[in-house]
């Protein structure tokens, strides 16, 4: 068949994804998470996602197999994540690809994450085919990128990305010092969702005039997290208590404007009606409806995946080598390493 079944292995960050495809079909998308392991730190710890790696791989590919009723020796390819992202969780899903190319004599393609995460659209199977050039906005907890995606197998140009803490870090970090626990973005989604947006006016991070000459696409949350924290230590100062809502409407307001307002902003400078949404923050449903909304208003239409592709997984690596095989691109060799600051 023309369709190539992919075997596709992700371990950038803290998910251990095995995503099995042929063409663009789903056949599986495995997926272990460590998260649990690293709530009692507040944020991903690197050398426990990279031992939960090791740990997680052979039991997902396990299941994927199982899942898919496909027999290893079939696999036409295997895919994997060769960056960005943490050096040693990479390096665990890397070596593994390896071996399993080599044992196999499959052919291996290394792809990008980011990438990766627009290539979750094509398997969504609802959805009328994807059309170029699109904007997409990908925010996790390890990630804040914008990027101009003019063909998914060759041209892709990162637009901007995060100075500082990805979108998804500052939920966690603005979480923790509410007291709610890790992960902190369903967290402070709940909690908001009884405050006021307009309660407090938190920083918009690099949306001055003077910064959107120079960071036009570039996303800032640092500030934003210094300016909740100083607000919450005042108030502890004065021996008033603190409206949990209020702080986490008014945060996730900030958050959720500056990320729309810079994204729209891409589509509208590059003459581009469409927009992607990718990442796990993408679960936040008043990021969702003020993307639909403020979209609409400006003639852009808004795609986005369903929650299980948005987040880590192997199928959207998968999915990206599929297409790139179906375009003709000759595989890796298997000279590559890991890259944490692997460029688009
Ligand atoms: O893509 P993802 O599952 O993986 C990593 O980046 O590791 O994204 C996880 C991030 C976490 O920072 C989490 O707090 C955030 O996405 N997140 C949310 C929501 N659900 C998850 N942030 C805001 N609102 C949410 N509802
Ligand atoms: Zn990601």
């Amino acid at each position: 068949s023309a369709e190539p079944l992919v075997l596709g292995i992700e371990t950038s960050c803290d998910e251990t994804g095995i995503g099995i495809v042929r063409g663009r079909t789903l056949l599986s998308n495995t997926i272990a998470s460590s998260m649990d392991e690293h709530a009692r730190y507040g944020g991903v710890v690197p050398e426990v996602a990279a031992r939960a790696h090791l740990e997680a791989l052979q039991p997902a590919l396990e299941t994927a197999l199982a899942e898919s009723g496909v027999a290893l020796a079939d696999v036409d390819a295997v895919a994997v994540t060769s960056g960005p992202g943490l050096a040693g969780a990479l390096m665990v899903g890397v070596g593994a690809a390896k071996s399993l190319a080599v044992s196999l004599g499959k052919p291996l393609y290394a792809v990008n994450h980011l990438v990766g995460h627009i290539a979750a659209d094509i398997l969504d199977a609802e959805a009328p085919p994807l059309e170029y050039p699109t904007v997409a906005l990908l925010v996790s907890g390890g990630h804040t990128s914008l990027l101009l995606v003019r063909d998914l197998t060759g041209d892709v140009e990162m637009l901007g990305e995060t100075m500082d803490d990805a979108a998804g870090e500052a939920f966690d970090k603005v979480a923790r010092l509410l007291g709610l626990p890790y992960p902190g973005g369903p967290e402070i989604d709940r909690a908001a969702a009884t405050g006021d947006p307009d309660a407090i006016r938190f920083p918009r991070g690099l949306s001055r005039a003077s910064d959107m000459a120079k960071h036009r696409y570039d996303f800032s949350f640092s500030g934003l997290k210094t300016a909740v924290a100083r607000w919450v230590e005042q108030r502890e100062a004065a021996g008033a208590e603190i409206p949990v809502a209020d702080v986490a409407a008014s945060f996730r307001e900030a958050v959720v404007d500056v990320l729309v307002t810079k994204a729209l902003a891409a589509c509208r400078d590059y003459d581009v009606p469409r927009l992607l949404l990718g990442g796990g923050v993408i679960a936040n449903r008043r990021l969702r409806d003020v993307a639909l909304e403020r979209a609409a208003e400006q003639g852009v239409t808004v795609r986005i995946p369903p929650l299980s592709l948005c987040t880590d997984n192997g199928a959207m690596i998968a999915a990206l080598a599929s297409e790139l095989i179906m375009s003709g691109r000759m595989p890796s060799t298997l000279q590559f390493g890991a890259d944490s600051t692997l460029p688009v």
